[in-house]
């Protein structure tokens, strides 16, 4: 093992563990040590993002210290100076392609010996993927975890000076550390972290372990943070935590998160989303701010993960399949026009033919507009990858196609009833495959492809719907 001061290596034992203490939120503490200052000047780095919006962010926090130590940013692997992977453990393909390009990578290193490499994100904290990455990765230079990405001056300057592995994961969640820099990749949309972490442990799954205890920033720093992007044009801000209902429990705030949702939506910017919601905890206080203000969008991710109340209760769920469906019943009642995206999961272990059924009767019953589905992969540490299965991957990868076909023709059907229709869209930009084309998402979160003149990026447009798309929707500006 290498002899580094900055050697230390997660535990997901460690990580599992939650005490009552407070966490403290700490306002002063990233600095730029002089020897790190200029460290990037003259030099290049390549960042690649993998998995959720909680790692888009940690990356524009990424991107924000590095340019502050002088860097400049490279789209071109090969002419990077220092290439990181911020990574995703949720399942292991997102592993997998992050163990591929690794192995891929790898020729940069014999054309420029001083390049760099570095891991992040959510892989580093499986303990695994660190051994892993120590016997059969000796391209990777650099490993630090999702706890101490204000560390990075330091780890790299470190890893720079003494050419020698530097691996540095903190096992527990710090501090809530404000005012870090940051580089925002979007000119009219933000992301805006409201909470750290998650305690649900669900059965299955690794963020509990790799991204700590639920901590919530204070309500004035979220605040202040959207007020300020307010005030620099930007058009929509999306909040975001694990579990953004859980906001404000650890603060001892009472209805947390619709006091803060109805507080954003005062500051008046014009388009808030948010992202992720548990079912067990979403209040029809929750419910009841998304339908009084015009500028809450009515747009939920509401993820489901399987539509049989036993099958739920495996899964550490919280909610039977009848308390999801009268929520979605409340949810309807007050904001008619709601869209819901869901997650769901196929081939957990022994998941019967009965309870499978029960999953798409759930997708029959909301018809969700869109929704992620994947098949269960077991995590090593969590609950679920110790229980025996008895579902060959052959009949799971058949429930993955039946489910989709489901959900394609819903997502379809409820696309069809916009034709003719008129939406708010906020403008994106030129749609990726045709530069005649403006594409933007509706309020409801629905893509739009549109055509029409005098058109700017971060406008908000009429578009009269004409026609419909498998996952889109096509249209011309009105007015
Ligand atoms: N296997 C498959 N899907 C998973 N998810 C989380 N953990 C796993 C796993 N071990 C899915 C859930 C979650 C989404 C972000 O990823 O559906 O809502
Ligand atoms: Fe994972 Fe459940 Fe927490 Fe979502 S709520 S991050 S699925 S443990």
């Amino acid at each position: 093992m290498p002899k580094n001061n900055n050697f230390r290596l997660p535990s997901l034992k460690d990580a599992q563990i939650r005490t009552k203490e407070t966490v403290k939120i700490e306002h002063n503490l990233f600095k730029l040590p002089e020897p790190t200052r200029n460290l990037g000047v003259g030099r290049k780095f390549f960042l690649r993002t993998y998995g959720c919006q909680a790692n888009e962010r940690d990356s524009e926090t990424i991107a924000g210290i590095l340019l502050e130590m002088g860097f400049t940013r490279t789209d071109i692997e090969e002419e990077a100076d220092f290439i990181l992977l911020n990574t995703c453990a949720v399942r292991k393909n997102a592993e997998d392609k992050v163990l591929g390009e690794l192995g891929m990578l790898k020729k940069l290193k014999t054309k420029n010996p001083d390049l760099m490499f570095g891991l992040c994100g959510c892989m580093a904290q499986e303990e695994e993927i660190v051994q892993l990455l120590l016997k059969k990765y000796p391209q990777v230079d650099l490993i630090f975890g999702t706890h101490n990405i204000h560390r990075l001056p330091e780890l790299l300057y470190n890893a720079m000076m003494t050419k020698e592995k530097t691996v540095e994961v903190y096992s527990k969640e710090g501090e809530v550390i404000e005012n870090l820099p940051v580089k925002r990749f979007g000119k009219h949309k933000a992301w805006v972290n409201i909470m750290y972490g998650c305690d649900k442990f669900c059965t299955y799954c690794i963020v509990p372990y790799t991204r700590g205890k639920e901590r919530s920033r204070l309500m004035n720093d979220i605040l202040a943070e959207i007020q300020e992007l307010k005030d620099t044009g930007y058009k929509e801000v999306t909040l975001l935590g694990q579990n953004v209902n859980a906001y404000g429990k650890d603060l001892d705030i009472e209805n947390g998160f619709a006091t803060l949702l109805e507080e954003v939506a005062k500051i008046g910017i014009p388009r808030i989303r948010f992202t992720t919601s548990h079912p067990w905890d979403f209040t029809d206080d929750m419910i009841d701010v998304i339908a009084k203000y015009d500028n809450v969008m009515p747009a939920i991710h509401l993820p489901v993960q399987s539509g049989n109340s036993d099958m739920l209760k495996i899964m550490g769920r919280r909610y039977t399949s009848e308390e999801y469906k009268s929520l979605y019943d409340r949810i309807i009642a007050k904001i008619p026009n709601c869209t819901f995206s869901t997650d769901i999961i196929v081939g957990f272990p022994n998941e019967t033919d009965q309870q499978f059924q029960d999953t798409l009767d759930m997708v029959d019953y909301c018809k969700y507009d869109l929704a992620y589905t994947f098949i269960y992969s077991p995590r090593e540490g969590t609950p679920a990858a110790r229980m025996e299965d008895n579902v060959p991957m052959d009949v799971k990868s058949e429930r993955l196609q039946r489910l989709n076909e489901k959900v394609g023709l819903y997502s379809n059907m409820n696309n069809q009833k916009y034709v003719g229709k008129v939406v708010r869209v906020l403008v994106d930009g030129l749609s990726k495959k045709n530069d005649q084309v403006y594409s933007g998402y509706s309020e409801e979160n629905k893509l739009i492809n549109f055509t029409g003149s005098q058109v700017q990026e971060g406008d908000i447009v009429k578009v009269l719907i004409t026609d419909v798309k498998s996952w889109s929707l096509n249209g011309e500006v009105v007015e």
